[in-house]
């Protein structure tokens, strides 16, 4: 939701541009272009004929990824794959350990093993701490919902109904000893989720490297195609024209991403929960907290259920840890969840009021080399 001031203050800068004005601004900034051009080409050739191992890299680059920053490389071989996280592609104080790089190569990982499963090349998954390889062998395909899920899928940032959501089955997606799920107390999360969202704001390190992952300009969205966007922000029609016709200053992007996280998304919430492992700097464990994040949402889409990760609250954990700051954000995260456990990875789930867009994405090729 944006206020209403800024809602007239938007639309008299409109004006003052002209009607002719305001329309080659629309077309520059993609007004009309919702979803197309380079950036959004990897969602129509996610799943071609042929049995090349490029393809099942198409399938992984759709999945989910902090900021949409993409952090995974491909090493390609006749039978197997060596997936590794991209390290120039960190968030900087956002991601100062590398939690979410890690949970985002996980997340592509398990995109990967379901196209693979889906092509009868059986995956056999060694996860390292530096990453992870796929030893590809061959038999019968083995087609799943959730593969038919994957170009599908999208975080989605708008209302929720807040029509109660039945849980258990997610609980059941979760298959290794090492990480767990926890569903929270809703007052008590949101309350944390917004004194986080607040304390990056204010924290100058956290903010430009947030900021900087933002692609309000199309041009630049194009070329980079990745980064959050203006589409994928849930916000209605009018506002993501308005948003990309003018340009959008660091401060208004804040005051907005506060807004909607407090008013709309935390407040429209059927359900919030966290994933956890027994040791948050692991990073296989971080790898399989992003596989079962990636089915989890997958089974979502399935079941026409949305969902968005909200993870200020570890960004803050991960911040205190890397900048030596008083641990306040970890220890009451810690009061969060069961003895032994640590939060990695927060979301919230619920029935959509909207359709949720796609990001940009680069494609197979720009992420993968041949090992020969
Ligand atoms: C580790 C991780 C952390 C994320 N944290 C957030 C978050 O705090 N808030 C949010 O709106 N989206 C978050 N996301 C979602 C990404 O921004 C999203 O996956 C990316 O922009 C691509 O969009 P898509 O999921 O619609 O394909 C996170 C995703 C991952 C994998």
């Amino acid at each position: 939701m944006i206020s209403r001031r800024k809602l007239l203050l938007g639309l008299g800068s409109m004006a003052a541009l002209g009607v002719g004005g305001t329309t080659w601004r629309a077309i520059d900034q993609g007004v009309f272009s919702t979803g197309s051009g380079a950036a959004y080409a990897a969602w129509d050739e996610w799943n071609p004929p042929g049995d090349d191992v490029l393809h099942l890299v198409r399938a992984a680059v759709l999945a989910a990824s902090a900021h949409n920053a993409q952090p995974w490389l491909f090493r390609l071989g006749p039978d197997r794959i060596e997936l590794t996280p991209d390290l120039s592609r960190n968030l900087g104080a956002m991601d100062p350990l590398n939690r979410e790089m890690q949970i985002s190569v996980g997340c592509a990982l398990e995109n990967l093993t379901l196209a693979a499963r889906h092509r009868g090349r059986t995956p056999e998954i060694r996860l390292r701490p530096d990453g992870a390889t796929i030893l590809l062998g061959r038999s019968t395909p083995e087609t799943s919902p959730l593969f038919e899920a994957i170009p599908h899928r999208h975080t989605n940032r708008a209302a929720y109904d807040t029509r109660p959501v039945e849980t258990q089955k997610l609980a059941e997606l979760v298959d290794v000893p090492e990480v767990s799920l926890v569903w929270h107390d809703k007052a008590k999360f949101s309350d944390l989720t917004v004194r986080a969202t607040e304390a990056i704001i204010a924290d100058a390190d956290q903010s430009r490297d947030d900021f900087s992952w933002y692609r309000g300009d199309w041009d630049d969205l194009q070329a980079a195609k990745d980064g959050i966007t203006i589409d994928a922000s849930g916000q209605s029609q009018m506002i993501r024209t308005m948003g990309k016709i003018l340009p959008t200053s660091h401060d208004l992007n804040n005051d907005t991403w506060l807004e909607s996280t407090r008013d709309t998304q935390l407040a429209t919430a059927a359900a919030v929960g966290s994933l956890l492992v027994r040791d948050p700097f692991d990073p296989v464990q971080r790898m399989q907290t992003g596989r079962i994040w990636q089915r989890m949402h997958l089974w979502a889409t399935t079941q026409g259920l949305a969902m968005q990760p909200i993870n200020q609250i570890e960004e803050r954990v991960d911040r205190e840890r890397s900048a030596n700051l008083k641990p306040d954000f970890t220890d009451a995260m810690s009061a969060l969840v069961p003895a032994g456990t640590h939060a990695v990875f927060s979301f919230r789930i619920g029935y959509p009021t909207t359709t949720a867009l796609a990001s940009p994405r680069r494609r197979a090729e720009e992420v993968s080399r041949s090992s020969s």
